[in-house]
């Protein structure tokens, strides 16, 4: 795997070492709220690390200047391979959150994946309620394709019911986003 460059942001795999970083923001409640997991202890996370190092799914987002890991990425071919449609997702440390640094390394994940890669279409699937999430995507430039209902639960309430959640359905084509977007506009906006 590849280590990818934006103006503030090196996007890398992750290291077993990652460990603590990784432990600062799964431990954080607000963070695993709409993840379909709950928060992680320091071992868990230094254990997800060890995981994470070999499995090429998972970016390591990390500032440039001071080599911190700040959040992820997750960016994963769908099956079957011959469709050429990747998933995206994206976790962030809550004290990076709100500095445009999930859309700049996501923006970079895709120009490299339809650019370099070549691949035909990106998907992506958020909870209505996380607006941050359904937000960055429209900022990328994928479109609302679908509003599914009750599609699963990742949680129970205070009584023990599912919390059954709807899922915002999102996408675009290679062909689309590569029309939308040019690699000055990549390279210079972090918005
Ligand atoms: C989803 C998530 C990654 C979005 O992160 P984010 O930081 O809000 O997204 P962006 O990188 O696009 O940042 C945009 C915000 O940064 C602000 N910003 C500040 N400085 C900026 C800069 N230099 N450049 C761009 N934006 C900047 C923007 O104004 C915007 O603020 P707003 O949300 O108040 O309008 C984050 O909320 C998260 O990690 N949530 C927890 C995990 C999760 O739910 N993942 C998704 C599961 S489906």
């Amino acid at each position: 795997m590849e280590s990818l460059e934006t103006q503030r942001l090196i996007l890398r795999s992750f290291r077993a070492e990652d460990g603590d970083d990784l432990h600062a923001y799964l431990s954080q409640e607000e963070v695993v709220r709409f993840e379909p997991y709950g928060v992680y202890d320091q071992a868990a996370s230094k254990a997800e690390a060890e995981r994470r190092a070999t499995d090429h799914a998972f970016w390591a987002v990390c500032l440039k200047d001071s080599g911190r890991l700040i959040g992820n990425l997750y960016f994963q071919q769908q099956n079957p391979p011959q469709f050429q449609t990747w998933e995206l997702g994206y976790v962030f440390n809550s004290n990076y959150q709100g500095k445009g640094y999930a859309a700049e390394a996501c923006r970079e994940l895709l120009a490299y994946g339809f650019g370099t890669l070549g691949i035909r279409r990106v998907t992506a699937h958020c909870d209505p309620d996380n607006h941050p999430s359904w937000r960055l995507l429209e900022r990328l430039k994928l479109r609302r394709e679908g509003h599914l209902l009750q599609t699963g639960y990742f949680k129970h309430d205070e009584q023990g019911n599912p919390g059954w959640h709807d899922t915002y359905a999102y996408g675009v084509l290679g062909s689309e986003w590569m029309s939308m977007n040019t690699r000055d506009d990549v390279n210079s906006r972090s918005l």
